[in-house]
């Protein structure tokens, strides 16, 4: 396995759920973080626990500039960057006419052209060192669809499509792009649609650190392999 201290990774949605946890789990390795989302002021407690190894950035992964911002701090505060984690998402359930014109096109927005936004950020640095690694957070909805979030569905979807061909473009350049494919996990996300914190349900979901494990170990496998796609659900996850 590559071992991962002093590597420097930025993640975006890193103030909650499955990007918070990967923030953690990375600098457990010794790796360096730079940290994207609105919620600055959570950001900014994962920073002050950090001791030193990561770095904090406002930002909206729909605007351009903000992934911009998320790459020149990893750049100026740590010297380089080895790794994006594309990981910012939302979702929403219900039916093609359950949910508004708005909350459809937010959640395309940002699900897609917020994945986008950071690699392009990300990729003219690794194209220069001739190093890199992309590793995208889509869903087991973007492979199997899903019911009640069929436009969600499509978002990931997108994703996977949008890892497919990067990875025909990259691979030569020796920068690996990976797509986490996750079931049910319990964070912020996963509430909604009936579902309250503490329920039976959620307890058998996966947890956020079981995915940030798994972005750890695909940044961890020898350059000389790539993961494309890693799809993983709770055992009592079905339909
Ligand atoms: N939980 C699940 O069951 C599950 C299953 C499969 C896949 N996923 C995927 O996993 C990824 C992370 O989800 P999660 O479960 O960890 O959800 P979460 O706990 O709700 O966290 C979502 C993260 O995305 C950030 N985010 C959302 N909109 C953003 C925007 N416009 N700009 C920047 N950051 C934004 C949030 O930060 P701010 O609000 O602070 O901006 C937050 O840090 C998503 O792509 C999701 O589709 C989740």
């Amino acid at each position: 396995m590559r071992d991962l201290t002093g590597q420097v990774v930025a993640i975006t949605g890193a103030s909650a759920g499955i990007g918070a946890a990967s923030a953690k789990a990375l600098m457990a390795q010794g790796a360096k973080v730079a940290l994207g989302a609105r919620r600055i002021e959570r950001l900014e407690a994962t920073v002050a626990e950090s001791g030193g190894n990561a770095v904090a950035v406002e930002m909206d992964v729909r605007d351009p500039d903000g992934s911009r911002r998320l790459v020149d701090a990893a750049l100026a505060t740590f010297g380089g960057l080895n790794a994006l984690v594309a990981n910012a998402g939302i979702g929403a359930y219900g039916g093609i006419m359950d949910l508004t014109d708005e909350k459809l096109a937010e959640m395309m927005d940002i699900n897609v052209a917020g994945t986008v936004w950071p690699i392009r950020a990300a990729v003219p640095h690794f194209l220069e060192k001739g190093d890199g690694d992309i590793v995208i957070v889509s869903s087991v909805a973007g492979i199997r669809g899903a019911g009640d979030e069929a436009v969600y569905a499509a978002t990931k979807f997108a994703q996977v499509g949008l890892a497919g061909g990067l990875d025909r473009e990259l691979r030569d350049k020796n920068i690996r792009v990976a797509t986490i494919c996750p079931g049910g996990t319990s964070t912020e996300f996963a509430m909604g649609a009936g579902r309250t914190p503490g329920m039976a349900g959620l307890a058998d979901m996966m947890k956020p650190e079981n995915i940030a494990d798994a972005i750890v170990t695909v940044l961890q496998q020898p350059k000389s392999m790539r993961t494309l796609i890693w799809s993983m659900r709770s055992i009592q996850e079905q339909d």
